[in-house]
């Protein structure tokens, strides 16, 4: 009985912690992202933009980044769901982004990438 329920116990854990983002997950995720992206405040631009602060902010809005004109009039604002949809297939979220990514198909990959841009402020 006793161990019936501990096993219970230990389930509940296990869903619960595969449900929340990891943000610390999402870092070490995000050194695929890191050969085109910097993520310092006022960090250079490099193949993409700089990201800190993304989160929250108006798409194609990095001082002095080229963006394509497909993001620069997408209208969007990078909420976790518009990241999370951008992280998981770049260019069906912005059809001719020059984002060349092809995304992380891995939903919960997706959260801890979209947890940790969240941080980043
Ligand atoms: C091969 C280089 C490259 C890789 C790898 C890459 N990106 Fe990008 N990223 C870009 C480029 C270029 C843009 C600008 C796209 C445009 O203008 O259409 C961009 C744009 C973005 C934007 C929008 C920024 C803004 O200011 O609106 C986000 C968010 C982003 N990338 C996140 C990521 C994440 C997260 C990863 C990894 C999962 C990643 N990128 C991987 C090159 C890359």
């Amino acid at each position: 009985m006793r161990t019936l329920f501990l096993s219970a116990a230990a389930i509940a854990l296990l869903v619960s912690s595969a449900h929340a983002a990891d943000a610390g997950n999402g870092k070490t995720i995000f050194a695929r992202c890191a050969i085109c992206h910097t993520v310092k405040k006022g960090g250079p631009n490099g193949l993409g933009p700089n990201l800190f602060g993304v989160a929250g902010r108006k798409s194609a809005s990095a001082p002095g980044f080229m963006y394509s004109g497909a993001l620069k009039n997408s209208g969007i604002t990078w909420t976790n769901d518009k990241l999370k949809s951008w992280i998981t297939a770049p260019a069906r979220l912005v059809p001719g982004t020059k984002m060349a990514f092809g995304g992380i198909s891995n939903p919960k990959q997706a959260d801890d990438v979209v947890a940790y841009l969240g941080s980043l402020k």
